[in-house]
């Protein structure tokens, strides 16, 4: 578990709604029926979401959910405290899955394993991914502690390139970085297909189907 605090759910909150931010990423869901956001915090990507029939979010931080069901524009939305790795959801409920900066601090193959249960065939996912460039200024700036953790975070990285797999740190923290190479082992395994990257100044994305 990696939770964020409320300040950076707020912040991202201000991004998603304003439409001419350089900081909006958000995924293209098109014109899918059910819709599923894993580490959704409070929810600030989901409201910018169209008129699907569902929205649903969840994640490990309850502090953040319960955030966003005060503000009133996630009206529409639903929200469950769980893991990406333990989907409380049935096999086939959605038709677009995505992650926005909540993979690398999953089990990888068991998140990845758990959308590719609950996406129906020719369900479509888009999940955001971190280069070395953010445990590396985490391990120039940091102290002590810090610089350790950025290590793992870039050890567990180069593990997920050779294997697709990660390593959980201590107390149930995991994070990585993730290669193109490693995502296309990790989600090849899962079972998806149509492999794609987008990788811009902005964002490191990978869009795959079911
Ligand atoms: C950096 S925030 C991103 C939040 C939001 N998706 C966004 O794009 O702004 C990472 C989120 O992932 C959640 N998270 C971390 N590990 C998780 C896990 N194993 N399962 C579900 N959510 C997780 C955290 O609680 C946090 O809300």
């Amino acid at each position: 578990m990696n939770t964020s605090p409320v300040s950076y759910h707020d912040d991202e909150f201000r991004i998603a709604l304003d439409s001419t931010s350089p900081h909006r990423v958000v995924p293209d869901t098109g014109s899918a029926e059910a819709v599923l956001d894993i580490g959704c915090g409070a929810g600030q990507t989901l409201v910018t979401l169209g008129n699907h029939k569902r929205r649903v979010g969840v994640d490990v931080d309850i502090e953040a959910l319960r955030f966003g069901l005060h503000r009133t524009t996630t009206e529409g939305i639903r929200v469950a405290a769980a893991q990406g790795e333990h989907l409380p959801f049935a096999e086939s409920t959605f038709d677009f899955v995505y992650s926005r900066v909540a993979l690398p601090y999953m089990d990888i193959p068991a998140a990845l394993s758990e959308m590719h249960r609950v996406l129906r065939p020719r369900g479509r996912l888009w999940l955001t991914l971190h280069t070395i460039d953010i445990p590396a200024t985490q391990f120039r700036r940091g102290n002590l502690k810090g610089r350790i953790y950025a290590l793992y975070t870039i050890l567990n990285g180069a593990w997920f390139h050779i294997s697709g797999r990660t390593f959980p740190f201590v107390r149930g923290l995991c994070e990585s970085i993730q290669t193109e190479r490693g995502m296309r082992v990790a989600l090849g395994r899962a079972g998806f297909s149509k492999i794609e990257f987008c990788q811009t100044s902005r964002h490191f994305a990978v869009t795959a189907e079911r």
